[in-house]
């Protein structure tokens, strides 16, 4: 019989990328506790200052987490029901489309995970407000051809960037190539 003495390769080691800023984290997350300023405090606004920074976007603000800042998203640009929004097929950011009451166009991935962009145009109706784009796995998605068909058709276009902080193409860095990005 074959053993299997197989080489493990970890599909996602978190500890691994997170060991080298563990002093760094624990020292900011302590001083956080112990400042019991939580909520609207320096931290937030320094981190809020930073993050903008760090993706070349003139705002940030601090939310909950990555899926309440894309409900936000979308409430603030009234999308809601009655209207459509255009999400790739293989994540579940759909939920915060249906949890704003719109309705989900579900759209194929490529080759490379992330939403095909010569499926986008034929899922577009007159109720279509918006492409919801998902940056899966670290890549960014083909935002070249994406923006295209958004300008050509009046869509908006807005990014979850919960799998991709710091991912870039020619077309610029993620969380500053749309109209507005959520990041967990
Ligand atoms: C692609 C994607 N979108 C949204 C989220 C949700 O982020 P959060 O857990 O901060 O709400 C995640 C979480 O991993 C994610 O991977």
């Amino acid at each position: 019989m074959l053993k299997h003495n197989l080489l493990k390769i970890p599909f996602f080691d978190i500890n691994g990328l997170n060991s080298r800023f563990q002093d760094e984290l624990i020292k900011v997350f302590s001083n956080f506790i112990s400042g019991k300023d939580y909520i609207l405090s320096n931290g937030v606004e320094q981190f809020e200052n930073e993050f903008s920074r760090y993706c070349g976007s003139k705002y940030c603000i601090g939310v909950g987490n990555g899926l309440d800042a894309l409900r936000l998203i979308l409430l603030a640009h009234n999308i809601g029901p009655g209207d459509e929004a255009i999400v790739p097929s293989n994540t579940y950011t759909m939920n915060e489309v249906t949890s704003v009451g719109a309705t989900v166009v579900p759209v194929e991935p490529a080759n490379d995970f992330n939403i095909d962009p010569s499926l986008i145009e034929d899922s577009i109706t007159n109720q279509t407000k918006a492409i919801l784009v998902v940056h899966l796995y670290g890549r960014i998605c083909r935002m070249d051809e994406i923006k295209l068909i958004a300008k050509d058709k009046s869509l908006l276009i807005f990014e979850d960037c919960a799998q991709a902080h710091g991912a870039y193409s020619d077309c610029g860095k993620v969380g500053n190539v749309s109209d507005a990005a959520g990041f967990s």
